[in-house]
Formats: structure tokens, C-alpha cells, sequence
């Protein structure tokens, strides 16, 4: 795992940053700071983020197609970090498979035995490929916001946002999506004062729940 465990760096801050674009891929957005873990065409900064971000006082925080690649208690620490690098209400910007998506088109138990095995697979695909660590649905995600610090949480639809700066981001195709189940849940939050009752309790709950159970 090897995250920082969410608490301030020692490190003075390398750069004061307006925008930051986490897990840009090769999907860089010009006028913010592509930060991947690769050094793909278009990335400004390879950095592991799950060490931490060399930034301060930034404006935004987005990142696309990245929170699910990321170990759950490991992507509380990720957004405790965007917290702190964020300005007072700066905002953050995430957009990750929507997990109520998966389940609704991926498996079905009344269907016929030789569908259900393209579809046993095609689920544990969706949970296990691509470098995927954790799915998340609505309930989930807005927890952790706001016991990371968020608030004003909102549901986004793909492009939109109240904000300009955060107009037209998402790079990823949309599949026709039905706005009533939507295949991402995209998501805004606000920083706000972190709720540090609210994160242990969600804490014991994923080991409780989940994180216990992963050594076998
Ligand atoms: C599924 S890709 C998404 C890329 C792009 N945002 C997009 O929507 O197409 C996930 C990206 O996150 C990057 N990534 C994964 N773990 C990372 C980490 N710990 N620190 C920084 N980048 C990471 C990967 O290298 C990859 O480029």
C-alpha cells in the first residue's frame, strides 16, 4: 500500500497551483497540471500521488477514470490530501465507474445459464481489470466526501458544472448513457472543515466490512 497517511507532508510545497488534473493519462487538459504516475505524451508531473501532492492553495482538483484505481483506504487519503492542497473553498472534481451501473448491466440471475457465464465474467472484469482496487456508488462516495472535508456535495451530469472552470472536463466516452443510470457517477465537493468523527467511523467500517477480509 505505502500511502502517506493523509496527514500534512514535511516537504515546503514545490509549486502554488491553480489546477490540478490527477490521473490525466494521455487525456491532458491545457492550462492545468497533468500529474500521472506515467510519463504519458501530455503529462507535466510523474508523481505516485498516493505519496502525497507537492501543491498548495490550488483552485480545483479533477481527476477522471482514477479514484477506482486506488485501494480504498488509500483513496480516503487521497482526498484528505486534496483537501489540503485545495484553497478554502476550492473544489474538487472526481469522475469514477458507477458501481449501481455495473451491477444493473452486467449480471442478471434469471438469465439463461449460457448468458450468465459471459456475465460472471464480465462482472468480475469490471471489478478486477484495468488496475481497478474499488467501485463506488453514490452512497459511498458522498460519505467519504464529506468525512474528508467536503461539502456542498452535488451529482454532476458529464460536462456540466455550475462552475466554469469545471465545464467540459470528462474525456471518457459517454455509451449512450440512460441519465437515470448513468455508467460514471460524477461529483463535486466543496472544501469545507474536515469531519474527523465522521472518517474514523467510516474507517472501522471499510476494514470492518471490507479490508479485513482481504488477506483471505
Ligand atoms: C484509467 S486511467 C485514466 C486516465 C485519464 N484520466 C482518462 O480518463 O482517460 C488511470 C490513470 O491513473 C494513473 N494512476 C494510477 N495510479 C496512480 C497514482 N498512484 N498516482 C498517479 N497516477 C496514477 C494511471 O497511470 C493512469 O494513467
Amino acid at each position: 500500500m505505502g500511502f502517506f497517511d493523509g496527514k500534512q507532508k514535511n516537504s515546503t510545497p514545490s509549486d502554488a497551483a491553480a489546477k490540478l488534473h490527477i490521473g490525466s493519462g494521455d487525456k491532458r487538459l491545457e492550462g492545468w497540471v497533468n500529474i500521472d504516475l506515467l510519463p504519458l505524451p501530455g503529462v507535466d508531473a510523474v508523481a505516485d500521488v498516493t505519496q502525497g501532492l507537492d501543491y498548495r492553495d490550488c483552485e480545483v482538483v479533477f481527476a477522471e477514470h482514477f479514484l477506482e484505481h486506488l485501494a480504498v483506504d488509500d483513496a480516503l487519503n487521497f482526498l484528505l490530501e486534496c483537501h489540503r492542497v485545495l484553497a478554502p473553498g476550492g473544489w474538487l472534481r472526481l469522475s469514477t465507474p458507477n458501481l449501481d451501473w455495473v451491477w444493473d448491466t452486467h449480471y442478471r440471475v434469471e438469465a439463461p445459464a449460457e448468458e450468465k457465464r459471459l456475465m460472471a465474467m464480465r462482472l468480475n472484469r469490471a471489478f478486477h481489470a484495468w488496475g481497478h482496487q474499488f467501485l463506488w456508488n453514490r452512497q459511498i462516495l458522498g460519505e467519504a466526501l464529506e468525512a474528508c472535508g467536503f461539502d456542498e456535495v452535488r451529482w454532476c451530469t458529464y460536462g456540466e458544472s455550475e462552475l466554469p472552470v469545471l465545464q467540459g472536463l470528462e474525456r471518457h466516452e459517454t455509451y449512450g448513457d440512460d441519465p437515470r443510470l448513468t455508467h460514471v457517477l460524477i461529483v463535486e465537493g466543496r472544501k469545507s472543515t474536515a469531519g474527523s468523527q465522521r472518517l474514523q467511523k467510516l474507517r472501522a467500517r471499510l476494514a470492518e466490512e471490507f479490508l479485513n477480509h482481504l488477506d483471505g
